[in-house]
């Protein structure tokens, strides 16, 4: 047992050798070392553990120990100490070579007994595929032919990658499909990073480990629930990427979709990774996928145009790097949902997410009812503001729940008032790179966090419709949101259409 820098318990992880694909790129020394070397400051790591970077370079250990000694200065989170460094320093190796090349996975293959042999990692292996995402596949394909994936004689072998699966069902499905035709759903441990963050994984906590909000959580009492995730950056040199992408693909059957299941899930059996996940995977399953003619009534899609964000000019989204000036890409969407099951009939979930928008928020608002009626004579039941549940997922994490109080005075008047939770100021504020417990989970073998097979497909499911109307009918009006809006005025109306708006927004 160890002690993590929050003071809780928790199981260090056992033996184990972490090969890392993609150990030149972005995702590894930004993220996954700063996690690692966290990870070893709070003593979640075996003392038999090592890594072994895989990329295209030649380069010696000694080079690659350098390499991310220069890397993690820049991105630790929270400065060097010296010690918890060495520690992680002294298990770093490395192997050079193309992914397609068999003599590589052997080279690999050698690395790794050697490697363990020194650490006494006991067999157990996790390959985090830190790639493009067209690499995925031939990765394992590699691996399996080399025999690298194969459990026994009580060893684990396992394989992380990360959100983009598939660009669509189809291609999701296919590689869902061969994958498992050489792992078990097991050994698969699928990242989306929305589930690395403390304010997603309360959202169970909030609903499960409380008494008083269960009992309201459903179509007697909630309104509509709401979802934003506004992003202030343009597309950030991922031009390529993006373009070929689109906010729909980007975000919503990925991120959007797990915020929906933890919002929406039935209380699972028991916090079993499969438990949860089961619940999750149904409640995606009862999202009803729109017919071509709702997904012109309930989606709506926008394109930034130039514009400012506090004191930061962006240009028109066509005229970004690498993106086609007559680009058709959405960098907004906005939907409205329906979960057809008993909990949430009738009760809309809508969703919008965007970039270049006027302020960074990623929130969710639960909206419940009004009274029934108003019995303060001043005041029409319209006046009354519902009260509202606020998830922040960031930044300024925290929940707060308002409800109406009398203004002091003579006459009876009603405001709206917030109680108001901020994790920063009751836990103060711990810098994390948000793969902490990603890969300790992985580590440790806890695939809560990770998204199942059935999950990933199930998002695709639902976006289909709307991609499959959006690339039939191309776009008209792009650009139709300047930068520093709340996007385009059709995702207001989406809302005004059903005498609603979205929550603080202030034009
Ligand atoms: C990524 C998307 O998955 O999530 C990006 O590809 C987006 O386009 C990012 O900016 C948002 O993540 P976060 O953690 O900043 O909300």
């Amino acid at each position: 047992m160890a002690t993590d820098r929050s003071g809780s318990t928790v199981a260090a992880a056992g033996p184990c050798l972490l090969v890392l694909f993609g150990a030149s790129g972005d995702l590894t020394k930004r993220k996954l070392i700063p996690a690692l070397y966290n990870l070893v400051g709070d003593r979640l790591l075996a003392e038999e553990f090592a890594v072994i970077g895989f990329a295209r370079r030649d380069t010696s250990d000694a080079d690659f120990r350098d390499q991310m000694r220069r890397n993690i200065s820049e991105y630790a989170t929270d400065g060097v100490d010296e010690r918890t460094w060495a520690w992680l320093q002294s298990r770093l190796y490395f192997v050079g070579g193309e992914f397609h090349d068999d003599e590589a996975y052997k080279r690999l293959e050698a690395k790794i007994k050697e490697v363990e042999d020194q650490h006494h990692t006991g067999g157990n292996v996790l390959f985090y595929l830190a790639v493009a995402p067209e690499f995925f596949d031939p990765i394992v394909q590699k691996l399996a032919v080399q025999g690298m994936v194969k459990q026994n004689d009580g060893r684990w072998r396992r394989v992380v990658i990360e959100k983009p699966f598939g660009r669509d069902l189809a291609t999701a499905k296919a590689l869902n499909d061969s994958l498992l035709k050489v792992l078990d759903e097991s050994q698969i441990y699928r990242i989306d990073h929305y589930l690395g963050k403390e304010t997603v994984q309360n959202i169970l906590v909030f609903r499960f480990a409380n008494g008083i909000f269960e009992p309201i959580w459903n179509r007697r009492y909630v309104d509509h629930v709401q979802i934003t995730v506004a992003e202030t950056v343009g597309v950030e040199g991922r031009g390529g990427y993006y373009d070929e992408t689109g906010a729909l693909r980007d975000m919503v059957p990925n991120h959007i979709m797990q915020l929906i299941s933890l919002v929406a899930l039935e209380p699972p059996i028991s916090f079993h990774a499969d438990a949860v996940r089961d619940e999750q995977s149904k409640v995606l399953r009862a999202v009803q996928p729109m017919t071509p003619e709702e997904v012109l009534q309930k989606a709506v899609r926008g394109q930034y145009g130039a514009g400012t964000i506090g004191n930061r000019r962006l240009p028109d989204y066509r005229q970004e790097d690498r993106v086609d000036s007559l680009s058709k890409t959405e960098t907004f969407v906005a939907m409205k949902l329906e979960i057809d099951n008993w909990r949430w009939k009738d009760v809309p979930f809508y969703l919008r997410v965007g970039k270049a928008m006027a302020q960074r928020d990623t929130e969710i608002v639960v909206q419940f009812r009004r009274p029934p009626f108003a019995l303060f004579r001043e005041t029409t039941i319209n006046d009354i503001d519902p009260n509202e549940l606020v998830i922040q997922v960031q930044p300024d994490e925290g929940i707060s729940l308002s409800f109406g109080a009398k203004i002091p005075g003579a006459t009876m008047r009603i405001g709206s008032v917030d109680m108001d939770f901020k994790y920063s100021e009751h836990f103060g504020t711990e810098v994390a790179t948000g793969y902490e417990r990603l890969l300790h989970d992985a580590f440790v073998g806890d695939q809560t966090l990770f998204q199942r097979a059935d999950m990933v497909e199930a998002g695709w499911r639902i976006v289909a419709p709307v991609l499959d109307v959006w690339s039939a009918l191309a776009a008209r009006d792009f650009p139709n949101y300047a930068a520093g809006s709340w996007g385009p005025k059709a995702a207001d109306e989406l809302m005004t259409r059903d005498g609603r708006r979205w929550h603080r927004q202030d034009r």
